[in-house]
């Protein structure tokens, strides 16, 4: 990785992360770093390790070694509520919103609970980023599958996050939500100045977002780059055979 040029825009390091579970090595030696503002992607098949890097990252799974530092701060160690507190925001892989409250009132609750020292989007910045200007007065639980995703992304933004992690956040969208999405993440990373890192299986997310692709198999990092070069690699068309790579 190019130290030098990269140091000072460095928000997030995974410095050679392992965890093994028992006898099975989870994350094996996992080295990389995201600049402040950069949009990446995540990919590999079921089981290669991408939502227990996820963990690792924001505490739910302590590192059997290597470190984590946002900042130059030392995460590995620390508990997920410190870690949240510190701009680390995290969407799981199924979607959770308050039903019976607005799309309003969502961005609200969510921003009541940002950390202190967080400087806060407007609401209806949030709303735009998310593309739900129009939404803000419906009832949660009325929105579509893939609106609620993309309600549960903007509960993050209003937090005002230095890094986003989204594990899979095209699951169940249609195709043409998928494409949105793509969109609302450049447009909230751009907008926000937020770091975000997508966990992503859908090869037409990762192609059409056209960004920085890391590349799992069994706990390792084989491919960093571009996805137009990384598609092209062995490993990836191994990997994906039979999907669109
Ligand atoms: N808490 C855990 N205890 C034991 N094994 C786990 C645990 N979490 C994950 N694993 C195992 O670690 C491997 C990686 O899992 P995971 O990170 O969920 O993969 P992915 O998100 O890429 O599908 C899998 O073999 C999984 O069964
Ligand atoms: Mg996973």
């Amino acid at each position: 990785m190019s130290d030098g040029a990269q140091a000072s825009g460095t928000l997030l390091r995974v410095e050679r992360v392992s965890r093994d579970f028992g006898g099975l090595r989870a994350l094996d030696g996992v080295d990389f770093a995201v600049a402040a503002g950069e949009v990446l992607c995540i990919i590999g098949p079921n089981g290669c390790g991408k939502t227990t890097l996820f963990n690792a990252i924001t505490g739910q799974v302590r590192p059997s070694g290597g470190r984590v530092l946002l900042d130059g701060r030392e995460l590995s160690g620390l508990a997920p509520d410190r870690v949240a507190r510190l701009g680390v925001a995290r969407k799981f892989q199924v979607p959770s919103v308050f039903e019976d409250l607005s799309v309003a009132e969502n961005l609200g609750v969510a921003r009541f609970a940002a950390p202190a020292q967080a400087a806060l989007p407007a609401t209806e910045a949030v709303l735009a980023d998310i593309g739900m200007a129009d939404d803000a007065d419906r009832a949660a639980g009325t929105l579509s599958h893939g609106r609620k995703q993309w309600l549960e992304i903007g509960m993050l933004l209003a937090q005002g996050p230095r890094l986003m992690l989204l594990d899979e956040p095209t699951a169940g969208m249609t195709g043409a939500e998928t494409l949105a999405t793509v969109e609302l993440v450049r447009r909230a990373s751009r907008h926000a100045g937020t770091a975000c890192v997508v966990v992503e299986h859908d090869m037409r997310f990762v192609e059409a977002l056209d960004a920085r692709v890391l590349v799992m198999l069994a706990g390792r990092l084989v491919a960093d780059g571009r996805f137009a070069e990384v598609r092209r690699l062995p490993a990836v068309r191994e990997a994906y055979l039979g999907r669109r790579a």
